[in-house]
């Protein structure tokens, strides 16, 4: 049984029906702002239009490079598409080096550029003409569909020189700095585009794209005739366009101060973007792990959880070493847990604290404030959902959805559809489906769909 003061701990996690409304209000209306011209200045939820114009069909066919930057780690991909909604993929991972999120940009696009080399000379295609789809995964302002200029850099980066730049331009400038491989950047993409992309190459009716992973963001199809940004004489000879929410900034003006916790404020104050990305600071994984840290250290002082045990202060400071001991992905690990056996639970308490069979009571303490944590992000990425899924002409609305706190988490999808269910408009048929490698397939579908309209 859990402890009446324990749910009373939690309980500004607990989102209530009125809360839930309320937020979703306010939301829809933030998006609506994004896209009008007038207000999009004070806007926080930007709504960029991206230029993708055209979803896949399913026949698209070549080999594409694509770059993949913005999550924890930096990839290069190798995509086949085969016709017939076929792809294969051959990819690297490389690291960033804490020094380079932080350092300046030039160098970072000379590294990305030396794995690009390493890649493309070990799948001996040196001299082969390449098409590369570049998905950077940060706020951009699209002029077309390979000119994307960084707004702020989010999750943790913050390279000098590059805010204000056009990112294409300058990954372009480091491969031809090296001259050793005949790539052409002709996409550059959000991975929420290519979440999509990627999922309408399989199922036609996919309108949403969704990242819950390091950051968090959506993207939607919207009809242009609602799209006042895009460019003056772009020709709108097209009905839609998909719009990337950049949702991870809202908040920013206030809105959801009536839900934020103390434990959110912090998370703030102590981080490298303060006031901004809000919304993202809530729901993404960059910062879950972290809430649950700050949770934990409250319980403690508070003699919630390990009450039998006079090591309360050394797990305290444990805890206080740094930011980031307590992992998001320790959030899926327990609640993915059996009871009562709670093997993993045991063993993370062992790990971090050097505590020997956690007793029951202590295990769903811990498991209880991972779960309001992790419940309340997939509510919040739920209303986020709803309001782009009602704002879509279609009448059925696949979401494709990516990420590794949606793909870890034993329950995020079903906490998500319970807030779906309650927010989506009846006349609506939805689902959810888990994006296959949209950052990879999804930037060559944008590369191919950029190359077929050409
Ligand atoms: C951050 C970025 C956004 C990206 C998201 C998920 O919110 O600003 O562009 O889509 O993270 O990676």
């Amino acid at each position: 049984m859990l402890d009446a003061e324990v749910r009373e701990l939690m309980q500004p996690f607990v989102l209530s029906d009125y809360q839930v409304q309320e937020v979703y209000s306010r939301f829809c209306l933030e998006v609506a702002r994004g896209l009008k011209r007038s207000t999009h200045p004070q806007a926080n939820v930007k709504c960029f239009p991206t230029y993708v114009q055209d979803l896949p069909t399913g026949d698209e066919m070549g080999k594409y490079l694509a770059l993949d930057l913005g999550g924890t780690n930096f990839r290069v991909l190798l995509v086949s598409l085969k016709g017939h909604h076929d792809a294969t993929v051959d990819s690297q991972i490389y690291a960033v080096p804490k020094d380079l999120m932080v350092g300046p940009g030039v160098d970072l696009f000379d590294h990305i550029a030396g794995c690009l080399a390493k890649f493309v000379e070990k799948h001996d295609m040196k001299t082969a003409y390449l098409p590369l789809g570049f998905t950077f995964s940060f706020p951009c302002v699209q002029l077309g569909l390979k000119e994307g200029i960084l707004v702020r850099w989010t999750k943790g980066f913050d390279c000098a020189g590059v805010e204000g730049e056009d990112v294409g331009r300058m990954l372009h400038e480091a491969i031809q700095r090296r001259g050793d491989a005949d790539i052409a950047v002709v996409a550059i993409l959000n991975d929420t585009t290519g979440t999509l992309m990627s999922c309408a190459h399989r199922n036609a009716d996919c309108r949403v794209g969704v990242i819950v992973g390091t950051g968090c963001n959506a993207c939607y199809v919207e009809d242009v005739e609602n799209v006042d940004l895009l460019r003056a004489d772009f020709k709108k000879t097209k009905r839609s366009v998909i719009v990337n929410a950049e949702w991870g900034a809202f908040g920013e003006g206030g809105q959801l101060d009536f839900v934020r916790t103390e434990y959110d404020r912090e998370v703030d104050e102590k981080s490298l973007n303060r006031s901004e990305q809000l919304f993202e600071k809530m729901t993404a994984g960059m910062y879950l792990g972290n809430l649950v840290r700050l949770v934990l250290l409250r319980a403690l002082e508070r003699k919630l959880i390990f009450k039998q045990s006079s090591r309360r202060p050394e797990f305290a400071s444990v805890l206080q070493r740094n930011e980031e001991v307590f992992e998001t992905r320790y959030i899926s690990e327990i609640e993915d847990d059996s009871f009562p056996e709670f093997a993993s639970t045991r063993k993370i308490v062992k790990n971090l604290f050097g505590l020997e069979k956690a007793s029951v009571e202590d295990c769903q303490t811990l498991r209880y404030i991972c779960e309001c944590v992790a419940k309340r992000a997939a509510t919040l990425v739920a209303i986020g959902v709803s309001g782009l899924v009602n704002r879509t002409s279609n009448r059925r609305v696949i979401v494709g959805m990516d990420g590794s706190v949606y793909r870890y988490h034993p329950e995020f999808d079903a906490y998500m559809r319970q807030t779906l269910q309650k927010l989506v408009k009846a006349d609506k048929e939805w689902d959810i489906m888990l994006s296959e490698d949209g950052s990879g397939r999804g930037a060559a579908l944008v590369a191919a769909v950029a190359s077929k309209t050409k």
